[in-house]
């Protein structure tokens, strides 16, 4: 299913926020209201967060009131600043919205309207491409998955975290749409619970068997001997490491203790290998996160809280990138630089 649409210069996707006691679709017809969604988590997940900005983009370019191309760009770029403040870890947001960006650019000298339209084209394609990729990273890890596996995922990496299908999720949907009895556990995922609200959702929908368990349980899983293998998504993978959701980094020492394989299933826009992992800013959200579960207030008031969105997983954890050309292992990342071919 496609988690974010254009219709006659509004924006569509679920509000992730609600799910799963209340199905809501969103309508942004302003730079202001997609901003606002991606920062309070309504759209999530960091190939979702490249389509929505360059539908932010698009959604700028359609309002905008420019009589030149040159003032279209001015404002296109202004969209561009507001919509990479909103999140700093995942990549695919700055991502998308250079790709955009450079094209309007490179497209200069034509009319305002064939700009406008050149913008949400590119938009479309932004997302066409990354449910494309998503199918072909399920495609590539259906084969490192074995008949009768259990499998631990962190956070969401699903449809709801993708234009469609998801990227861990779309290696446990690949794998169980070609008949291996898989299962599935689902961490939690605190503090914001992606994993129970979200990953846990779309499978127990689709039928494919998951157990959800809180985050600390996993090491209990992993030393009865339940756990398999572990697939994560990623918000940005640099030359030494994996960013992904806070707790992932916890999870990749825990299967490496226990030998089991940890693998992380992402598209190539997710990829930054001009940085290192100390280069990457890590998203520091609202301490009342922590303090309470959902409206529920769960700490003393005024206790000091530490709220980091990410962590950074060093490569040598890593069994295995699955993109869309096929699966990068410990061999290639010896190699992995600028320069490394793609
Ligand atoms: O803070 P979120 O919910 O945007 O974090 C999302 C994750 O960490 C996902 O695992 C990651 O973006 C990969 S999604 C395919």
């Amino acid at each position: 299913m496609r988690m974010i649409k254009w219709e006659n210069g509004a924006v569509f996707t679920p509000d992730q926020t609600r799910l799963p006691l209340e199905e809501v679709t969103l309508k942004l017809t302003t730079v202001e209201q997609m901003a606002e969604a991606i920062k309070s988590l309504q759209i999530r997940g960091a190939p979702l967060l490249g389509a929505a900005a360059a539908f932010g983009l698009a959604l700028g370019a359609y309002n905008s009131k420019a009589q030149s191309v040159s003032e279209l760009l001015a404002d296109l770029d202004a969209v561009g600043v507001t919509i990479k403040e909103q999140r700093p870890t995942a990549v695919n947001l700055f991502w998308a919205t250079d790709r955009v960006l450079n094209m309007a650019h490179a497209y200069g000298g034509f009319s305002v309207d064939e700009l406008r339209a050149a913008v949400l084209v590119e938009a479309q394609r932004i997302a066409d491409e990354d449910a494309a990729q998503n199918y072909a990273i399920g495609k590539y890890g259906a084969e490192i998955i074995d008949d009768g596996d259990t499998i631990l995922t962190h956070c969401n990496a699903g449809e709801l975290a993708t234009v469609e299908y998801g990227t861990a999720l779309g290696v446990i949907r690949s794998a169980w749409a070609q008949g291996k009895k898989i299962k599935v556990i689902a961490d939690e995922t605190r503090p914001l619970l992606q994993g129970a609200r979200l990953t846990v959702f779309e499978l127990q929908r689709d039928g494919i068997p998951v157990t959800l368990i809180t985050d600390n349980m996993a090491g209990y899983a992993m030393s009865k001997g339940l756990i398999d293998k572990v697939i994560v998504g990623a918000d940005r993978i640099v030359q030494d490491a994996v960013f992904n959701k806070i707790g992932t980094y916890s999870v990749a020492i825990l299967a490496h203790e226990h030998n089991i394989p940890f693998y992380v299933a992402a598209p190539k826009s997710t990829f930054d290998l001009t940085r290192k992992a100390t280069d990457v800013t890590i998203e520091e959200r609202k301490p009342d996160e922590v303090t309470h579960i959902g409206c529920q207030q769960t700490a003393p008031n005024n206790i000091n809280v530490m709220n980091p969105a990410f962590d950074a997983t060093p490569l040598k954890y890593v069994a295995g990138i699955i993109t869309e050309t096929g699966i990068y292992t410990q061999e290639h990342f010896q190699k992995f630089n600028p320069t490394f071919p793609l």
